[in-house]
């Protein structure tokens, strides 16, 4: 196992009617912004639970926040805190609503362009506090310090990571997930299987608690996912789901042991320049890279085949070759299409990728620094 540290102070309040708990974990006599998206906070109730759990406090709120977040709103968000003294965000939505909120948090006290903070990695010295309510289980980003945003202007899709934008507390409450779209079940269980893969499906560096806890979070979303398909008021079954896409992202199960994200990588590139939704982009990637790379994930590919897929007989190239298959089948079973055709996209999409990651530098990326431009170009064009 690698040397690693460890931190994560985010408080969850997990389960039914969690959302009237929040206004002891806000500072008393706080001026409060709630952040939220598109509108479907208003449809479910959840906006209803948030402000009678507010009674009493003083709250502005900023809404429009759209999926994939563009800097161009959120800096409005900025101004406006900025000009109305907010000194505490309640981020109300999925992790586009959340990871804008991180943006937000941390741009409010920033000298020079916010922008800066993903475009240049410059370290973020100071953020306000937040807290959140996730209405779509998918990305970790109410127990993380990640945030990805969209530079609408240029179509620039970039991230940060600051342990300053760490949620306060997070209300996971499953119930608020019924009114979820299909196709946003869907996304969510793909992305928190990919985040598993991304952390796991590398080389051993004889961690097994951290493997068994993988396999132990992949097995559960293979359960239930298809579950909260089947049956879009199973509390039980999206309980499940919401805590292991947490779990998937929150850190724990990348301790000590390498990790890749090149899917992550590519996938917002198609993200940004397609409006592919996030998950959908991993559905693509992610078994094509596993194909490419598969003699140096080898001995993990065999693991995952044995202890996810039950592969144990015959030649050991197939078995890596069937894990993979079932893969792909198990993220278009729960409803997300695989392949770049399925969703208008053609292979000439491959050079202004290439282009974007050579210049930003982005030319040796996966566990072993390998995935270069080259082995970049070899993966979408599985990808057609
Ligand atoms: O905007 P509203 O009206 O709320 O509608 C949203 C949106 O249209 C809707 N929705 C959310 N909760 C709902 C609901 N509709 C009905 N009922 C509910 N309970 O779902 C749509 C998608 O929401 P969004 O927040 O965009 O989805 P998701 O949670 O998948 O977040 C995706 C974003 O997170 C980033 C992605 O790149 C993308 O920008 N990621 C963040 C990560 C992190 N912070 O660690 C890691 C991930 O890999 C990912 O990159
Ligand atoms: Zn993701």
């Amino acid at each position: 196992m690698e040397n690693f540290n460890f931190y994560n102070p985010v408080k969850i309040l997990f389960g039914k009617g969690q959302i009237a708990n929040i206004a002891s974990e806000i500072p008393a006599n706080a001026k409060i912004l709630i952040t939220y998206g598109g509108g479907s906070i208003k449809k479910n109730g959840v906006y209803e639970q948030v402000i009678a759990a507010l009674a009493g406090k003083t709250f502005l709120e900023f809404g429009g926040i759209e999926a994939n977040p563009h800097l161009e709103t959120l800096l409005k968000a900025v101004e406006l805190i900025r000009k109305e003294g907010i000194d505490f965000i309640l981020a109300v939505g999925g992790g586009s609503v959340v990871d804008g909120t991180k943006f937000i948090a941390a741009a409010v006290p920033f000298e020079g362009d916010p922008w800066n903070i993903l475009a240049q990695q410059v370290p973020v010295k100071a953020a306000i506090p937040f807290g959140a309510v996730l209405t779509l289980p998918a990305t970790g980003s109410e127990m993380n310090t990640n945030a990805v945003v969209t530079k609408a202007a240029t179509q620039e899709k970039l991230y940060f990571s600051s342990p300053l934008v760490f949620p306060k507390f997070s209300v996971l409450d499953p119930e608020t997930t019924f009114s979820l779209p299909p196709r946003q079940v869907s996304n969510g269980i793909v992305d928190a299987y990919t985040h598993v893969m991304e952390q796991y499906l590398t080389y051993p560096v004889n961690a097994p608690l951290q493997d068994r806890m993988a396999e132990s979070i992949l097995l559960t979303l293979i359960e239930e996912g298809p579950k909260t398909l089947a049956n879009l008021n199973d509390y039980q079954a999206r309980a499940n789901v919401m805590w292991c896409a947490t779990m998937a992202l929150n850190g724990l199960i990348g301790v000590g042991v390498p990790q890749d994200w090149a899917t992550h990588m590519i996938g917002h590139e198609l993200t940004a320049l397609h409006g592919i939704d996030h998950a959908q982009t991993l559905a693509i990637v992610l078994p094509n890279m596993l194909t490419i790379q598969r003699d140096r994930k080898r001995e993990k590919l065999l693991q995952y085949a044995e202890r996810v897929w039950n592969l144990v007989d015959g030649d050991a190239d197939l078995r890596i070759e069937r894990a993979i298959a079932k893969t792909r089948e198990f993220f278009e079973a729960v409803g997300v299409r695989t392949k770049l055709s399925d969703y208008g996209v053609g292979l000439d999409t491959i050079a202004p990728i290439i282009d974007r990651f050579e210049k930003r530098g982005f030319t040796a990326l996966g566990e072993h620094r390998d995935v270069t431009p080259k082995v970049v170009e070899q993966v979408l064009t599985l990808c057609a």
